[in-house]
């Protein structure tokens, strides 16, 4: 199973490039699903049918479905988010830290992942093709599934059954409001199964995200910072696509200007984003609605490319040994700016921020039992060294 991930700001053609390729996907004999998890409910349109909440058949091989977010959202996420919310504030984790460290996703976002994990599972789909909401939501969606392991290992010990039983006692001891039983089972099972789509995400062998852009200088950098956002959460961008560029040879001078204009911005694009493959999708002279017009816009963007190949990416995070003392962590973060980079050790956890985007780390063992030595930000990526710790090596 290949899944592909489209996104960046709206109203620039993910929707139309994400069904585009879906088309050429199908047409090259693979079932193909076209997930959007946009409440702005346009796969619809740019197919030209009706799309029911449910997989529904475009043509032979093809199929559309709009995630319903506004359908009355099991009650459980509501109870667990109250509850993870009731131990935080009743002291049993700093509440300043962890409204820090995380944020408490949406029910939106949730029910948006589970539908994708539940299409997965189902084994019908050579092909998963999602068309992401814009870039906000997009990265609350992509942060969700290690945010809710975060609360996880916080808030529930990790012999989690074991506590079941010991519950009288601990809620005694600890003074913590402790889960009623479906809040227990419902967080477990969210945990689980937000767990596998996390892992279905960042998977190398089948997952990569493409961004959408037009060529022009703000849509241009905001894919910039959704680059380094998505490669701070270790998803794994493998392409571009460069939308609406208008063809060049018009005389009329209006046009020239733009085709100028664009030009600067696609020169902008080959700098920023010239590591990976960056693929044109000309200004049709009308909108791209219905298979056919897709399959032709899909046609002309990747020529005889086969829009599903995984192209060659860096590790998001790796670890290397450099000398018998030093390790360096490194996490990939393409175009980050130096000053909207922060770097904290908690424990065993490497909090990093990236403007308004955090991640937590958890730190691999052999790191846990080192000391940060510094950190530098080059080449787009930021390499934190560690030194061991003597006091930590001497006793074990
Ligand atoms: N290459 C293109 N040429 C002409 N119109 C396009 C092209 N790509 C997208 N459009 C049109 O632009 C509008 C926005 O596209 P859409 O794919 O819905 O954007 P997004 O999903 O990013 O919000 C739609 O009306 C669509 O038909
Ligand atoms: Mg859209």
């Amino acid at each position: 199973m290949r899944g592909l991930l489209f996104t960046v700001k709206g109203g620039v053609g993910r929707t139309t490039t994400a069904a585009a390729t879906a088309v050429q996907s199908a047409r090259r004999g693979l079932k193909t699903l076209v997930l959007s998890t946009d409440p702005a409910h346009s796969l619809a349109d740019a197919f030209g049918v009706e799309l029911e909440h449910e997989p529904t058949e475009v043509e032979p091989g093809l199929y559309g479905q709009q995630v319903d977010t506004q359908r009355a959202f099991e009650d459980s996420w509501r109870e667990v988010q109250h509850y993870l919310r009731e131990v935080l504030e009743s002291g049993g984790v700093d509440p300043l830290d962890a409204e820090e460290l995380t944020v408490l996703p949406g029910a939106d976002e949730v029910l948006a992942l589970l539908e994708l994990r539940a299409q997965v599972e189902s084994g019908r789909w050579d092909v998963v093709v999602v068309d992401c909401a814009p870039t906000a939501e997009t990265l609350r969606l992509l942060a969700l599934p290690e945010a809710l392991s975060w609360y996880m290992d916080r808030v529930f010990p990790r012999e989690r059954r074991l506590v079941r039983t010991l519950r009288p006692v601990l809620s005694q001891l600890a003074g913590l409001p402790m889960p009623p039983d479906k809040v227990f089972a419902a967080v477990e099972r969210l945990h689980d199964e937000l767990s596998d789509v996390r892992a279905l995400l960042v998977d190398p062998a089948t997952t990569s995200v493409r961004l959408v852009l037009t060529p022009e200088a703000v849509v241009v950098a905001e894919a910039r910072r959704t680059l380094t956002s998505l490669s701070l959460y270790g998803y794994r961008v493998d392409g571009v696509i460069a939308n609406r560029v208008i063809p060049a040879g018009s005389t009329d001078p209006w046009m020239q200007g733009w085709v100028t204009a664009q030009q600067r911005q696609r020169d902008e694009i080959a700098t920023s984003f010239g590591a990976m493959p960056v693929w044109d999708s000309t200004y049709q002279s009308q909108e791209p609605v219905g298979v056919d017009a897709l399959a032709a816009l899909g046609a002309q963007v990747y020529a005889d490319i086969d829009p599903l190949t995984i192209n060659d990416t860096a590790d998001p995070l790796s670890v290397e040994r450099v000398s018998s003392d030093e390790y360096v962590l490194s996490v990939a973060l393409p175009h980050a700016d130096k000053r909207a980079v922060d770097l904290v050790r908690k424990g065993d956890e490497l909090v990093l921020t990236v403007g308004s985007h955090r991640r937590v780390l958890a730190l691999p063992s052999v790191l846990r039992r080192c000391l940060v030595d510094g950190a530098a930000l080059r080449d787009g990526a930021l390499r934190v060294r560690f030194r061991p710790d003597p006091d930590v090596w001497m006793r074990s």
